[in-house]
């Protein structure tokens, strides 16, 4: 049978972790909410000892979220799992997190202690938790590098003491993919009592391996996984939630599955980012600006041929609309033609010749070829016919203590028609009287507006990007006045709908 993973989320611990990431109470809030919509089985809210700040999130994360665990860390200190506890009470669902160091390195230079010892406030710390909350998780820290019989021990005895969960955390990024996979077998094997808890995997990347090491130990038993948002956290990051879930979803064989809502992948990865202020590589698995985005000409014709020719993943699957074809200096014809399409211009073979030409021109002077310049360099003379849709005249109502209103006239095919419409800007109500007038359900994807040079009396470009039934249509335009320009550019996209 499938066995599903428990996806563990410790954006808001580990990954707020990082300097500069640090969210107020209202945006972790907003980031565990949209979690809950990502289907996360955890979330690993905060340390509520560390901070008053980081105690009163975990209240009010606790209060707005209904579906996922709510767990709180500490360590293995009795303060810290008080406060814990406190700190969860208004969660529908809790889990404390204690635990203590058990590689060497940490029990002799950062306890200053023994392995006897670390067994024993190991024991008395998951005994004390489950005094106050019935679901106790125990991280052997260092786990990465702690000797395996010594883990299996330490393991047994927390098990017995009544851990639900054990972690077995690589906090240093050290392992190989087959040394920690070998790690979670070792426990599976040699820890009698292993079937009374989960076993958790959670993966640090300084070496690259975070996401291999999770998946290796997945493979070999591990029942739950802790990741983050875009993979950030201490150092190199944490594994990244996007990596493994979709790793497992595109292998069958593996028999695995999650109960993530894959489609709400690219809007957590882009909440998590802007909150945190922390750009996404644009090569970034998954999450990155490039991950769907194919620039040479032979993998553009083969996309365009059939997406499965380059692509593991359908785009939508994680919510993004489309795979991106950008247009470089390697773009081919069919690449060429194919955004030329969605911009309204048809060539034939001969015609396209000689505009790839100009394109390839241009392509060798420039990085990527915006949609404007291959406005200019189809021309809008080769456009086929004259636009169905003309903007005639605008007229807006605007101000401080008005309601934005606008008159919108425009001509299909040579009949005039008129409509008037309020909105929550001048813009915002000529695209809706635009939208009563031609009686076609379209939703705006994305609406620039940039300045063409520097002064207030120069030329506004407008591009706009809008969804009708599924597919995406493309309008531009430029003027001195914005608004203008914003309705004309709505008004060539929206005339592009067959
Ligand atoms: O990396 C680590 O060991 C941790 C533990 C506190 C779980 O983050
Ligand atoms: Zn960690």
């Amino acid at each position: 049978m499938t066995k599903k993973i428990q996806i563990f989320d410790t954006t808001l611990r580990d990954g707020e972790q990082v300097p500069g990431c640090q969210l107020n109470t209202i945006e972790k809030i907003e980031v565990a909410r949209q979690l809950e919509k990502l289907g996360v089985d955890i979330i690993e809210a905060g340390f509520p000892v560390s901070s008053p700040g980081d105690f009163n999130s975990v209240v009010e994360i606790s209060k707005s979220v209904n579906q996922p665990v709510i767990c709180a860390l500490t360590r293995a200190v009795k303060k810290d799992i008080e406060v814990a506890a406190e700190s969860l009470k208004y969660a529908k669902r809790k889990r404390i997190h204690t635990g203590i160091g058990t590689s060497d390195y940490h029990v002799k230079y950062k306890l200053g202690s023994n392995r006897d010892e670390i067994v024993e406030r190991a024991v008395e710390a998951v005994k004390f938790a489950r005094k106050m909350v019935d679901d106790v998780e125990f991280y052997a820290e260092d786990a990465g590098r702690t000797d395996n019989e010594y883990l299996a021990r330490v393991i047994e005895e927390v098990i017995k003491a009544g851990a639900t969960v054990v972690n077995i955390p690589d906090t240093t990024g050290y392992c190989l993919p087959s040394e920690y996979g070998e790690k979670i077998a070792w426990l599976v094997n040699n820890v009698p009592n292993i079937d009374k808890a989960v076993i958790s995997t959670h993966c640090h990347n300084d070496l690259g391996m975070a996401t291999a090491n999770t998946l290796s130990g997945v493979i070999n038993g591990a029942g739950q996984v802790e990741v983050t948002i875009n993979g950030i956290g201490e150092r190199a990051g944490n594994t990244s939630l996007e990596e493994v879930v979709m790793a497992i979803r595109c292998h069958h064989s593996l028999d695995f599955e999650t109960g993530i809502d894959t489609r709400q992948i690219i809007k957590t990865s882009k909440l998590v980012s802007t909150l945190m202020r922390m750009p996404v590589q644009p090569n970034k698995a998954i999450v990155g600006r490039n991950a769907f985005a194919h620039s040479s000409g032979i993998h553009q014709d083969g996309v365009l041929k059939n997406r499965q020719n380059y692509e593991i993943i359908d785009p939508a699957e994680v919510g993004v609309k489309e795979s991106a074809i950008v247009l470089t200096a390697r773009s081919g014809r069919a690449a060429l033609k194919h955004r030329l399409h969605l911009l309204g211009y048809e060539f034939d073979t001969s015609a396209l010749d000689e505009v790839y030409g100009r394109f390839l021109e241009l392509a060798d002077k420039k990085k990527d070829i915006s949609d404007d310049d291959l406005e200019i360099i189809a021309g809008k003379s080769k456009k086929t016919g004259r636009p169905p849709l003309e903007l005639v005249s605008l007229q807006v109502v605007c101000g401080k203590t008005t309601i934005p209103t606008a008159t919108v006239r425009i001509s299909f095919r040579g009949d005039e028609f008129t409509e008037t419409a309020s909105g929550n800007g001048p813009i915002d109500a000529a695209f809706t009287a635009v939208v009563n007038l031609v009686k076609r359900r379209v939703r705006l994807e994305e609406f620039l507006i940039q300045a063409i040079t520097r002064g207030s009396d120069d030329l506004g470009k407008v591009h706009v990007q809008i969804e009708h039934k599924g597919d995406n249509y493309y309008g531009f335009s430029a003027n001195t006045d914005i608004v203008t320009a914003s309705v004309e550019a709505f008004i060539d996209a929206v005339g592009k709908i067959a």
